[in-house]
């Protein structure tokens, strides 16, 4: 007699555990994967480049030494789970701190080129994520130098971020800028510098022209606005070429172009980041 009681016991449990799911909305460590291995391309920097491209064998291990004429040499660290040459003794917090206000635990800057003024926009939640997913990274010992650099850095990049609200992804302009900008930070490589060394976001917003040397020899970033080869571009194409790296032409680009990355991309994303590129006041 209280078995129709009992069935209509689960299928109510069972349907509040499903609205609660979907409230609940994405697993932190998944959308931190789909993060930090597609838009954010971590690795681009931070896994070390074997002969055939990103060595996985030494996963986010760093070790990547850039010698920048103006920046000076640049070591990539290690941000494994290791807990004396990576990361994994750092609290959450510690963490947050050091990916989205560019300081670490003892309060020295992290330097450029991590992108970490761009990463001041980085939500909450995304920045929750990108954390649950770190955590998941497997320790590799890799011991790397400090950086030396040549010009001066700043103490901080500002005053320490308190809270970032999440981008609605149905505000699909809104949500294709922070794709473009605090998470891929694509407008960082494809603005050229101002006098004063930072991309010039103001008047040349996605003009390219920005040089990348390396073992691919140098590459330099296309403009990405209307007055550069996208204009000629469907949209499908456009998103072909992010995720492919071969334009309609059939060309290939170049590192440090994160392709291989941007291919994890949903295609919803992609059409948000394509309709944003598309708003790009035309640059010379
Ligand atoms: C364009 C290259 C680049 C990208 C992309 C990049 N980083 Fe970095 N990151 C660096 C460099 C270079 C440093 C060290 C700068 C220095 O020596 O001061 C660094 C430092 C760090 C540090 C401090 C570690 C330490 O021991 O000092 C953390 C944590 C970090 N990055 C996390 C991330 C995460 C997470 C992502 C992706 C969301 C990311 N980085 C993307 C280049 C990059
Ligand atoms: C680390 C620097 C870097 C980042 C980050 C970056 N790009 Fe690029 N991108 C380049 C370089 C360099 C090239 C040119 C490669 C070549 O010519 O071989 C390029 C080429 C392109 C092209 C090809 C246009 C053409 O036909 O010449 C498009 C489109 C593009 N990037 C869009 C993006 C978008 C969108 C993002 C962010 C999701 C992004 N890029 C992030 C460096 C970067």
């Amino acid at each position: 007699m209280d078995t129709p009681f009992r069935l209509a016991a689960a299928a109510a449990a069972a349907m509040i555990l499903s609205v609660t799911c979907a409230a609940a909305a994405e697993d932190p460590v998944a959308r931190g994967d789909y993060l930090v291995n597609g838009i954010m391309g971590c690795g681009n920097c931070h896994t070390p480049q074997g002969p055939g491209g990103p060595d996985m064998t030494r996963f986010l291990a760093g070790g990547m030494a850039m010698d920048e004429p103006v920046l000076g040499k640049v070591h990539v660290p290690n941000i494994t789970q290791d807990r004396d040459t990576g990361i994994g003794a750092w609290s959450d917090a510690e963490i947050a701190t050091a990916i989205r206000d560019g300081l670490r635990p003892d309060g020295s800057l992290i330097g450029p080129p991590m992108p970490s003024p761009l990463y001041r926009g980085i939500s909450d939640t995304d920045l929750a994520a990108i954390i649950a997913y770190l955590r998941t990274v497997p320790a590799l010992a890799n011991a790397v130098p400090k950086s030396s650099y040549a010009i001066p850095l700043p103490p901080a990049y500002g005053p320490p971020v308190e809270t970032v609200a999440e981008v609605p992804r149905d505000d699909v302009l809104a949500y294709g800028a922070y794709l473009a900008g605090p998470l891929g930070h694509c407008v960082e490589c494809h603005t050229p510098m101002a006098a004063g060394g930072h991309p010039d976001f103001q008047g040349r917003l996605g003009a390219g022209g920005r040089e990348f040397h390396g073992p691919w020899g140098t590459s330099v970033s296309s403009n990405i606005t209307p007055a550069g080869p996208v204009a000629d571009y469907s949209d499908a194409e456009l998103k072909a070429a992010i995720t492919t790296g071969m334009r309609p032409d059939g060309s290939r680009m170049m590192p440090p172009m994160g392709y291989g990355y941007y291919a994890r991309m949903t295609n919803a994303d992609l059409d948000a980041l394509v309709a944003w590129i598309r708003t790009l006041p035309a640059r010379e």
